[in-house]
C-alpha cells in the first residue's frame, strides 16, 4: 500500500488488517490506499469523536472529508440512526464514490458498516475499531446491522471492510470495565481454537493490568485473537458450522444480558456465560474435568465476573436461552469445549443438544452462595 509503512497481518481474508500502537495517524493513508474515493465520511459516536476523530480527520483530505457523529450507546444502533446517517450523506452530496470510515466500538462498526452495505447499494467501508471488543471481534468478519425491538442485530447485511485499522493506543481512553470486557472475547478465542493463545493472554494479564493499552504485549495478543476469528470466518463466513464455535458462552450470555435489561457489558455477560457453559460441557462428559475451573480462574484474574448476577433466577435464565419464554421444558443447542483450546465436535456438528435441566443445574452452580 502506498504511503503506509506498517505491514498488515497475514490473514485468510480479502482485506488488510493492521494492528499497532500509534497507528491512528496512519488511518488516512490506509483508507486512501485500500479504498480511495472522492469523499470520506467518518462515522463515529460523540464520545469517541471527541477523543480520536481529530487524528483521523487530519490524516484525510479536509475538503473531501466529513465527520458524522451520533450519541454513544447500544440504544443508538437503530434503523432511525441508519436513516439519519444515509440522509446526511445525501445532503452532503455523497454518491457512490464515497468511502465510509467507521471510527468507534462495535456499535459504530455495525451501524456504519450497515450504512456502507446499503448506501447506493453498497460503498466501501474501512473499520477503525476503538474498543478491544471491536478489535478482536466486531471489526473482522463482515457482519453489519442494527437492532430492532424484536431483538439485537436482526436487520443487517454481510459487508466486508476494505481494510481494518486497529490502533491500540486508542484503547488508553476506554473506561477500565469496557477494556476488560474485551479480554473476555480474547480468552474466548483461545478457548475455542488455541490453548497457546489462552495461555499467552493469561500470562500477560498482570502486565495488562499495570500498563493497560500500552502493555507491549497487547498488539501481538490482539493479532493472535484476530487471526483466530479470521481463520474461523474464512472457513465459514455465514455461520453454517464452524463459526458457531465463536458463540461459546453466548447462549447463556444473551439470556443474562436480556434478564439484566442490557445494563451489563457484553464481555462481562460472556465471561459468566463461558463459566456456565463449560460447566454444562463437564456435566455432559464432553469437557475434561477442570475445564470450567481453569476458565473461571483466568476470567477472575482478568477482573471479569464469574457468577451470575445476584437476583437473577436460574429458571428464568433457562427460559431466556430459548429466546421465547413459552418454550419451557425443552432443549437448546450449544457449541461447547472439550478442553481449553478445542471445541467438541460430534456427529459432524459443532453444537450439541442440552436439555434444560442440565443448563439449570450449571446455572445454580454458578450462582453466588
Ligand atoms: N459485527 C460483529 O461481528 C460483532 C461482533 C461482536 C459484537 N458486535 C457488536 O458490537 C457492539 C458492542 O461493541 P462495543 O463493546 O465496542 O460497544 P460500543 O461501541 O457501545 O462501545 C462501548 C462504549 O465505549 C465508548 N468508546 C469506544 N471507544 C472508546 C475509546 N477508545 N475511548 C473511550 N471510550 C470509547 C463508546 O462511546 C461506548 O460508550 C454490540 O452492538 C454488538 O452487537 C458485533
Ligand atoms: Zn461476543
Amino acid at each position: 500500500l502506498v504511503g503506509v509503512t506498517a505491514e498488515p497481518l497475514s490473514l485468510p481474508l480479502g482485506y488488510p488488517v493492521y494492528v499497532g500502537t500509534g497507528l491512528l495517524p496512519e488511518a488516512g493513508a490506509i483508507v486512501a490506499a485500500a479504498a480511495p474515493a472522492h469523499r470520506y465520511a467518518v462515522v463515529s459516536d460523540d464520545t469517541v469523536a471527541a477523543l480520536h476523530a481529530d487524528t483521523v480527520l487530519a490524516s484525510l483530505p479536509s475538503d473531501r472529508t466529513r465527520l458524522f457523529s451520533i450519541p454513544p450507546g447500544e440504544s443508538e444502533k437503530t434503523r432511525e440512526r441508519w436513516i439519519e446517517l444515509t440522509d446526511a450523506l445525501f445532503a452532503w452530496g455523497a454518491g457512490r464514490d464515497t468511502t465510509i470510515v467507521a471510527l468507534g466500538g462495535g456499535v459504530i462498526g455495525d451501524l456504519a458498516g450497515f450504512v456502507a452495505a446499503t448506501f447506493m447499494r453498497g460503498v466501501r467501508v474501512v473499520q477503525v475499531p476503538t474498543t478491544l471488543l471491536a478489535m478482536v471481534d466486531a471489526a473482522v468478519g463482515g457482519k453489519t446491522g442494527v437492532d430492532t425491538r424484536h431483538g439485537k442485530n436482526l436487520v443487517g447485511a454481510f459487508h466486508d471492510p476494505s481494510a481494518v485499522v486497529m490502533a491500540t493506543e486508542t484503547l488508553a481512553t476506554l473506561p477500565p470495565a469496557v477494556f476488560r470486557s474485551g479480554l473476555a472475547e480474547m480468552l474466548k478465542h483461545g478457548i475455542v481454537a488455541d490453548s497457546a493463545v489462552f495461555d499467552a493472554v493469561l500470562a500477560a494479564l498482570p502486565d495488562i493490568a499495570r500498563d493497560g493499552a500500552f502493555s507491549p504485549h497487547l498488539p501481538a495478543l490482539v493479532a493472535d485473537s484476530v487471526r483466530i476469528k479470521a481463520s474461523v470466518v474464512a472457513k465459514d463466513a455465514r455461520e453454517g458450522g464452524l463459526r458457531q464455535t465463536l458463540n461459546f458462552g453466548h447462549t447463556i450470555a444473551h439470556a443474562v444480558e436480556h434478564a439484566m435489561a442490557y445494563r451489563m457489558l457484553h464481555g462481562e455477560a460472556v465471561a459468566v456465560g463461558m463459566v456456565v457453559e463449560a460447566r454444562i460441557a463437564e456435566r455432559l462428559g464432553i469437557a475434561e474435568e477442570g475445564t470450567a475451573s481453569l476458565i473461571e480462574s483466568a476470567l477472575a484474574k482478568a477482573g471479569l465476573p464469574i457468577s451470575i448476577p445476584d437476583g437473577l433466577d436460574p429458571m428464568e435464565l433457562v427460559a431466556g436461552t430459548h429466546g421465547d419464554k413459552k418454550n419451557r421444558g425443552g432443549s437448546v443447542r450449544y457449541a461447547l469445549p472439550s478442553k481449553v483450546g478445542t471445541m467438541w465436535r460430534g456427529d459432524g456438528s459443532w453444537s450439541t443438544v442440552v436439555v434444560d435441566d442440565v443448563a439449570h443445574s450449571a446455572l445454580i452452580a454458578s450462582s453466588r452462595r
